[in-house]
């Protein structure tokens, strides 16, 4: 398995299948791939804010594939001429051949357009299940103890986690998120697109080493991939 990450929160995960999740392209300074590039099976958005939902319509259009979100956000998209797939928090979904679970997340989840601020459910994480292996994306959150109950249940081999700050956990909230979770990998995200949050990922690295045992941290830059 193949997890692409093109800066922000946005990854890609090839097995036989492809996915991408928060696909934040257009406006994203770190991103290096343009939505007419995405080839993909199925598009996840954890949550409406722009810096998740990004390109999501665009990159389901054309693929024809559907965007999988939380029931209120799908509601919003298939207005839009989207499939989109409606799921909600602790539910499990097969799409595309790939195994989706909706995991908590704690954070706010409006979606913003030319009406305006709108309702959009609540926030989200995806565990995705592709091949046996397990990759937590925790969508933009701050840590809580429930992260217990996601390594209890799920036991995630990657864990993609924020540690920006300001918008969501900073790296001594991310540390103790990957302390509750302990996968095998963690991939720091959703740091150094703007000003607010620029931070140096080596602090999230070495303080996982010093207080985690057993975790391996991966730091990618914009466009590289990691193979488990
Ligand atoms: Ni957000
Ligand atoms: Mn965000």
């Amino acid at each position: 398995m193949k997890i692409y990450w093109f800066g922000h929160a946005c990854f890609l995960i090839e097995n036989r299948k492809k996915i991408i999740i928060d696909p934040f392209l257009t406006g994203n300074p770190l991103a290096s791939l343009k939505p007419s590039e995405v080839d993909v099976d199925a598009v996840l958005v954890t949550h409406g804010h722009g810096d998740h939902l990004g390109d999501a319509v665009e990159i389901a259009k054309n693929n024809d594939c559907p965007v999988v979100v939380i029931h209120e956000l799908s509601r919003i998209l298939s207005e839009k001429g989207v499939e989109a797939v409606g799921m909600n928090i602790g539910g499990t979904a097969v799409v595309a051949d790939v195994k989706i679970t909706m995991v908590k997340a704690f954070h706010s989840a409006d979606y913003e357009d030319e009406r305006g601020i709108i309702s959009a459910g609540d926030p989200a994480g995806f565990v995705v299940e592709m091949s046996g292996k397990r990759v937590y994306h925790c969508g933009d959150t701050d840590v809580f103890l429930d992260m217990k109950l996601i390594r209890e249940l799920y036991s995630p081999d990657v864990m993609l986690v924020p540690i920006g700050g300001w918008y969501t956990m900073g790296i001594r909230e991310a540390v103790k998120a990957v302390e509750l979770v302990r996968p095998k990998i963690a991939v720091p995200m959703h740091y150094n697109t703007f000003p607010v949050i620029e931070i140096n990922p080596e602090e999230f690295r070495e303080q996982v080493e010093e207080n985690v045992d057993g975790v391996r941290v991966v730091i990618l830059e914009p466009g590289e991939y990691l193979e488990i």
